[in-house]
């Protein structure tokens, strides 16, 4: 096949998405692919081999036969991207435009997932309009939700603008501080226990990786965590009983079905003795050999190359499929 590596973009997530990128072009020729790469600069610029890319509706992207956003965050992984694939007709990697939108929006994804009984932390959405505004009405309705509590933007990653209140007069700044990023926040109870991650994929039929554990030496899984060496460790398996193992893999395929993802996601989990709730989901997480989603499928038998290939696959399948639809 001849797969065009989207990489960069214009999300904060930039450097991270030429790393995944990088890991993924690799991976993809040992598997006998051909690569093109597009770069998407940082002001949205598409090119290739430095060459400004002009691209025609309709009419494919570059010959290739399958595109792989590898894109993290806003304008890659939110359904914008997605949505000038479908209008080029080419298939792509994972999750399609609406999936997409709905697992970047935290709150809306939370919606989604209440609608279907999915156990999740108690939480409440703040708008920047109403937070101007009516500022001591909105704090007291917060209160319900104990301290500490976790106040974000609804639609980053990376764990960027995202503040740990844990007292009261923390709570006004650190919502100041999502609406730098965003109109919306959400402001969410803190949940206990370990973090738990499990990798999905599949077209119709998903399934699940073996769970890992997040361990940190941060107070909470923030930025530094996620981006120093040995800032995080990986446990393969997690640390959790066998059954509620199992609880975790089949939570991670009911979320997985319930936002309506195709191709690839990894699951994220608050697991404390045997309660446990679904955090997010991301429709691209990190990918290069040594990101969790890698590893845990590498741990529960699928090396790299195979992983990358299965997903090609699937992407033919699901644009072969969609394309027979009447509209
Ligand atoms: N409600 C919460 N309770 C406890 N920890 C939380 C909560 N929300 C977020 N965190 C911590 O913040 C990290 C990042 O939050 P998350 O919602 O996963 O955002 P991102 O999309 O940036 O990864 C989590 O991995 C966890 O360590
Ligand atoms: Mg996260």
């Amino acid at each position: 096949m001849r797969v065009a590596v989207l990489a960069g973009g214009r999300s904060s997530e930039h450097e991270i998405s030429l790393a995944s990128a990088e890991a993924v072009r690799a991976g993809l020729e040992r598997a006998g692919h051909e690569v093109l790469d597009v770069r998407i600069a940082r002001d949205g610029a598409w090119s290739v081999d430095g060459e400004a890319l002009s691209v025609t509706p309709g009419a494919g992207l570059l010959d290739a036969d399958v595109a792989f956003p590898v894109l993290h965050g806003p304008y890659g992984e939110d359904g914008t991207v997605q949505g000038m694939l479908e209008v080029l007709d080419v298939p792509y990697v994972g999750a399609g435009v609406l999936a997409s939108a709905v697992c970047m929006d935290k709150l809306v994804f939370k919606q989604v997932m209440a609608q279907a009984g999915v156990p999740q932390v108690e939480h409440a959405g703040v708008s920047d309009a109403r937070w101007r505004t009516e500022r001591e009405a909105v704090l007291g309705e917060l209160a319900a939700l104990g301290l500490p509590v976790f106040v974000k933007p609804v639609a980053l990653g990376s764990s960027v603008g995202i503040v740990k209140a844990s007292a009261a007069e923390a709570l006004g700044p650190a919502l100041d501080q999502a609406f730098a990023h965003d109109a919306r926040a959400i402001v969410e109870a803190m949940a206990t226990g370990l973090e738990v991650e499990c990798a999905v994929m599949g077209d119709g039929e998903p399934v699940a990786s073996r769970p890992g554990e997040i361990r940190v030496r941060t107070e909470w899984y923030d930025y530094e965590a996620k981006y120093t060496p040995g800032g995080m460790e990986l446990v393969v398996p997690a640390g959790v009983p066998e059954a509620v193992a199992e609880r975790v893999r089949a939570l991670a395929v009911r979320t997985f079905r319930l936002a309506g993802v195709s191709g690839l996601a990894r699951v994220d989990f608050f697991v404390d003795g045997d309660e446990v709730l679904v955090n997010e989901l991301n429709t691209m997480p990190g990918f290069t050999e040594t990101s969790v989603f890698g590893k845990l499928f590498e741990a529960s038998g699928v090396p790299y190359e195979e992983l990358l290939d299965r997903l090609v696959g699937f992407a033919r399948e699901r644009h072969a499929r969609e394309r027979a639809y009447r509209h």
